[in-house]
């Protein structure tokens, strides 16, 4: 198997026939796989040689690769993107890789002083739970899930995102920033009750999604990025934006968050408000004047010189993983034919980096943060795991 792939990295040739993960008729999918194989193959073929743990994130302007440390919100995509490529090919060299790459990340289970520690774990530990029965993993998804609990502010019924003590944050003048980004930390809440018993984390959750979809959304349905509250009285200090255009637009990334953090909200408690939730966001999002035809949008809806914006592929690629998922609790929708599509564009040259490029990342064209001039028109590590999350999601419908 292992010398199959290896042939696999060095042919286009082989397209259709190296999936050994479940079976697909769908070529996209099977072009994809031998691509990200390639990529990351090169990839951490780089990083293995160098004798040290890397963390890739993006590149620098002059392509050389940034490199993170474990804490930063980023830490669990490469990890995450090596047990997605175990999940997509089934190929036995991604596992000790993905596990390598996951251990790293061990003392992040005590993180308190930012909310990310749900991607963070998630991406990593939790997928080594659930694709390799990794059993000692559950302790570290039980933990992080204390560690992200001390964040919960109750007399506001959020947890806090970011610190507002120093740094920019403190510069904002807020006391319980909240971003909507934090949607997507409630999933290990979720996983700390059902591996633990304890039902505090998925009590702390709920009161999250309650909170953030009674403040955070605007009557068309799209959302801010920040909401500071009050942590002794909850009330309502700002609503405003870090990343986006400007307080009152949609950041792009935000919104496919939100679309995301609401379906997960649904898969854990069953409660059909979560998903009426995702569906209005989704309505927002399709039916914006400034959604490109592609369907990649701008960095911010509302961004002052489209068409000439930077795309977000990364907003892109976490919505169309969304999607999939949304379609298989409402089927007549059309959410999967909207996340093919979006996949089906990123898989073109527009978007999709030739191997041995764009610093062996799969995707190009992303971006972090405009307001900070921060990682414009980049590769994002967090791009990739939503692509890959999203090429398994739409192979499992298409296959079971
Ligand atoms: N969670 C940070 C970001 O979306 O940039």
């Amino acid at each position: 198997m292992k010398t199959f792939l290896g042939l696999c990295a060095v042919s286009s040739l082989l397209l259709f026939s190296c999936n050994n993960g479940a079976a697909t008729k769908d070529s996209l999918i099977e072009d994809n796989i031998v691509n990200a194989v390639n990529q990351y193959t090169i990839q951490t073929n780089l990083i293995e040689q160098s004798g040290r743990v890397l963390n890739p994130r993006t590149i620098r302007e002059d392509g050389s690769i940034v490199y993170i440390p474990i804490d930063d919100w980023t830490s669990g995509f490469f990890p995450g993107s090596m047990w997605l490529l175990h999940e997509l090919t089934n190929d036995s060299k991604w596992q000790p890789l993905a596990e390598k790459y996951t251990e790293d990340l061990d003392s992040v289970k005590y993180l308190k002083w930012h909310h990310d520690i749900g991607f963070m774990i998630g991406c990593s530990y939790l997928n080594g739970y659930r694709l390799a029965d990794k059993k000692e993993y559950k302790e570290v998804i039980i933990e992080a899930a204390h560690s992200f609990s001390s964040r919960f502010r109750p007399n506001a019924g959020v947890t806090q995102s970011w610190d507002a003590d120093k740094g920019w944050q403190a510069e904002r003048g807020w006391k319980c920033p909240v971003i909507i980004d934090n949607m997507m930390n409630l999933e290990l809440l979720f996983e700390g009750t059902r591996l633990s018993g304890d039902s505090t984390f998925y009590q702390i959750a709920v009161k999250h999604a309650d909170t953030t979809m009674k403040y955070a959304f605007r009557t068309d349905n799209s959302c801010y990025h920040v909401v500071d509250y009050d942590p002794e009285t909850g009330e309502v200090r700002k609503k405003q934006t870090a990343q986006g255009y400007a307080d009152e637009s949609a950041w792009a990334r935000g919104q496919a968050w939100a679309l995301y953090g609401y379906t997960l909200c649904y898969r854990y408690t069953g409660d059909v408000k979560y998903l009426e939730q995702a569906r209005k966001i989704y309505q927002f999002i399709f039916t914006h004047p400034n959604l490109p035809a592609d369907l990649i949008p701008y960095w911010d809806y509302n961004a002052p010189n489209i068409p000439n914006e930077p795309r977000d592929v990364s907003a892109a690629t976490c919505t169309a993983s969304a999607l999939y998922e949304m379609h298989t609790y409402l089927p007549k929708e059309g959410y999967k034919d909207t996340a093919d599509k979006i996949l089906k564009n990123l898989s073109t040259p527009a978007y999709r980096a030739k191997v041995g490029e764009n610093g062996n990342f799969i995707l190009m064209h992303s971006v972090g943060s405009i307001p900070h001039g921060a990682e414009i028109d980049v590769p994002l590590n967090y791009a990739d795991y939503y692509f890959l999350e999203g090429l398994i999601r739409k192979r499992d419908l298409e296959t079971k």
